[in-house]
């Protein structure tokens, strides 16, 4: 007979297994992300936020008199942040503002600290940039130094030094000191210790760090079928074929447990399948893991590799090649090399920045906003609202016809299932 102990211990395992065994099935998307991403390295000066999910409500394109706001990269350019907020009309009761990252950096030092300033303030969503990143680094390096023996001491000499001094140059002055300093093999490779990052790192408050940390690499909204990233996202991994098993897009995503797989019922179950399947294409492309990738991607090069470079292919183009092959998931698919145009998903649409050298660039299931405003060009925003989601090309119930329609159809473009507007200004009319 077991003891009374025996059996405590026993009903004691069997909990925590049963514990595990549950939390297994039910993971999400950013626990699998975590797992795949946890590293043994510290400090983690990158400090990344996973992927983050927005509800309808935080996304309300389907939502009467709301609106959706998305803006392009702002780099530190404040007046035409403002500016654009003010042809915009935005009124933060009924708008919901967003920003594709690389709010700071680049522009004008005391630009990049009052967009921060308003981002921090009012909460603003959006995802993280690859010089938001480099900003973050810093921060969590200055942290980490300051906890050192003798960090605090040391920096606050150097900032006083650096004041005394004035410097033309700061990036060539801190090289100066540090060569005989003990602290300069602190100061990971290619960092530029005082350069741009690293004044606004040191500039920025506790609740501003707080904001730029909270910022995922990517947003998700499943009710409207978008994905947000700073660079961009892959819809298959480029080493394999589209239609291989392997790519998410290729293959119905298994129903979680409870769920039951009758055919009749995909009309039922197609949302919550379309759901995962989206879910999956940030688990299972393995590139869309990588932080550097969603960061910094602009091409896929021969080899398969991501590239920051203008060389490659741009993902772009890979992406609506591979989301025009979407069929749905209500036929029988057979995946071969003659199907190559037929897989079983259903769209979804990118907005993200980072390539300005490519401009504002819609395409029918992706939309880059970064149009080079910190360049002198102009600040892009994607405008989404229910109008246009739903009957873009009525009035009051009936059809616009003739030149009307085909006025609407010039300004506005293709978005997911209904149309979107692109609103920009000019950034040379503003000083900063
Ligand atoms: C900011 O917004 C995020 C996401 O909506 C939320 O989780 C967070 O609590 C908010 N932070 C503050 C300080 O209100």
């Amino acid at each position: 007979m077991p003891t009374g102990r025996q059996i405590a211990a026993f009903s004691i395992l069997a909990f925590f297994c049963l514990y595990f065994f549950s939390a297994s099935i039910t993971a999400t998307s950013e626990d699998i992300w975590h797992r795949l991403t946890a590293t043994a390295h510290t400090p983690d000066f990158a400090r990344y936020s996973p992927p983050l999910t927005l509800s309808d409500a935080e996304f309300p394109i389907h939502d009467r008199g709301k609106r959706v706001l998305v803006l392009g990269d702002i780099h530190g350019m404040d007046a035409p942040f403002h500016a654009l907020l003010d042809k915009l009309s935005y009124d933060p009761s009924s708008d919901v503002l967003i920003h594709v990252g690389d709010i700071i950096a680049k522009g004008p030092h005391e630009g990049s600290m009052a967009v921060l300033s308003y981002m921090a303030t009012n909460n603003i969503t959006g995802v993280r940039g690859n010089h938001d990143q480099q900003v973050i680094e810093w921060r969590s390096w200055l942290e980490w130094i300051r906890g050192l023996d003798g960090g605090a001491h040391w920096l606050h000499d150097l900032h006083a030094k650096l004041h005394a001094a004035a410097p033309d140059d700061p990036e060539e002055w801190a090289a100066k000191q540090l060569r005989h300093s003990r602290w300069a093999h602190k100061i990971p490779d290619g960092w530029k210790l005082l350069g741009d990052h690293y004044r606004l790192a040191h500039a920025m408050s506790a609740a501003e760090y707080r904001y730029l940390l909270a910022l995922p690499l990517v947003l998700h909204v499943p009710s409207a079928h978008v994905f947000l990233a700073h660079g961009g996202v892959l819809p298959s991994d480029p080493r394999y074929k589209p239609y291989h098993r392997r790519q998410p897009l290729a293959r119905v995503p298994a129903l979680p447990h409870g769920a039951a797989h009758d055919k009749a019922d995909l009309g039922k179950t197609t949302p919550l399948l379309r759901r995962l399947q989206e879910a999956a294409v940030l688990t299972d492309v393995p590139q869309n893991v990588d932080p550097w990738v969603t960061l910094n991607i602009r091409g896929v090069l021969d080899d398969h590799s991501v590239t920051r470079g203008m060389d490659g292919e741009p993902w772009a183009d890979i992406w609506n090649r591979d989301i025009s092959s979407c069929q749905g998931f209500d036929q029988q698919l057979r995946l071969t090399e003659h199907s190559k145009n037929a897989l079983p998903c259903y769209p979804a649409t990118v907005i993200y920045g980072h390539a300005a050298a490519r401009g504002l660039d819609v395409k029918r299931w992706s939309v880059g906003l970064d149009s080079a405003c910190v360049k002198g060009r102009r600040l892009s925003a994607l405008v989404l609202d229910r109008k246009h989601q739903k009957s873009p090309f009525q009035e009051e119930g009936a059809e616009v016809e003739g030149a009307e329609l085909e006025a609407r159809k010039k300004t506005t473009i293709p978005f997911g299932e209904g149309r979107g507007r692109i609103v920009d200004i000019s950034c040379k009319s503003h000083d900063d």
